[in-house]
């Protein structure tokens, strides 16, 4: 029968007979598909495995801890972690373009993980999480880009991969069934959708320092009442953007002159037309006083009300 028990066993015999005593390589994102890819190769082959996760400093409050922790230390999985935050950031100096930023992040990953994989002896094969709805159309994590890049020639001559792909056949939720099959933890599992370019398309404009921790501190605030209200699996995507923008408040007898941000919140299908989320009041209200007593520099709070399209989900 069609258990997950059963893919599982199936997938993992596959990839031992295709790899042999060979070695894989796998990009981690975080994401779900390849964290999912991540823990079924090591299943099959163990040591063999080796992830290297780029964390390029824009993704959000503890996330990087998160997959070095469940993945790292929970699965015992070899994971490379390469802090390129410095890197990214002198890139992005200066650039407010937001497909500038896109194009900046997007070759400066490739180049991060192509400087790691060239260290590494050996390898013969590059894991994708590649689903079966990827195939059909091009789609939007991080592992694509590196797929699509790597397809036209993106690696060092002499480094020749093969690629695996068992997620292939699969769609988006049998992939989340396997994974918890596998063990992964429940919040990776159900992970929402977050952009390969991460928080740099979230600071409207130029990134700083200061304006991506105004973000992730924000969004960490957003997320923490959505999970408390229970409405983490009805909303696709929530998450806060800065527009750069400032406003008049007051605070006590004082006036103040700081950031507003904006909180946005869909429901979709598949991300390509989305209805904002009817987030409760008061839980909006909730986040709306922890955000401007709990994060410096904000003063005012806003709630995207626009459906997908006119407007797109990012607000870059
Ligand atoms: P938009 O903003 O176009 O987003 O309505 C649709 C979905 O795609 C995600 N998104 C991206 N994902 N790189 C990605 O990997 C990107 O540059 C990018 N831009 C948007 C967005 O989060 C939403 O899920």
């Amino acid at each position: 029968d069609w258990t997950m028990e059963h893919v599982v066993e199936m997938e993992v015999e596959k990839i031992r007979n295709q790899v042999g005593d060979r070695k894989v390589l796998c990009a981690l994102s975080g994401g779900v598909d390849s964290s999912v890819v991540a823990a079924l190769i090591h299943k099959a082959i163990g040591d063999q495995l080796t992830c290297i996760f780029v964390d390029h400093g824009l993704l959000r409050k503890n996330e990087a801890d998160d997959v070095m922790r469940f993945l790292g230390d929970g699965f015992n999985m070899n994971i490379i972690k390469i802090d390129a935050k410095e890197r990214f950031m002198s890139k992005l100096e200066g650039v407010s373009d937001p497909e500038k930023k896109r194009k900046i992040i997007g070759n400066e990953f490739i180049y991060v993980f192509d400087d790691e994989a060239e260290k590494l002896k050996d390898i013969d094969f590059l894991a994708q999480g590649t689903l079966y709805t990827d195939v059909i159309e091009s789609g939007t994590e991080t592992a694509q880009t590196i797929k699509s890049h790597h397809n036209v020639g993106g690696l060092p001559e002499d480094m020749e991969f093969e690629l695996i792909e068992p997620l292939n056949t699969l769609f988006k939720d049998e992939v989340r069934e396997l994974g918890l099959e596998l063990g992964v933890p429940e919040h990776i599992v159900w992970r929402q959708p977050f952009p390969g370019p991460g928080l740099a398309i979230r600071v409207l404009g130029e990134v700083t320092e200061e304006k991506l921790e105004i973000v992730r501190e924000s969004d960490a605030i957003l997320r923490e009442e959505i999970k408390n209200a229970g409405l983490e699996r009805d909303i696709w995507q929530y998450f806060t953007a800065l527009p750069g923008m400032r406003s008049v408040g007051v605070m006590g007898d004082e006036r103040t002159y700081d950031y507003t941000i904006g909180i946005r919140a869909v429901t979709s299908i598949d991300g390509m037309t989305s209805d904002w989320a009817r987030i409760p009041w008061d839980v909006l209200e909730k986040i709306s006083t922890r955000i401007v007593n709990e994060c410096d520099h904000i003063n005012r709070v806003v709630y995207d009300v626009t459906s997908k399209p006119p407007a797109t989900i990012e607000w870059e």
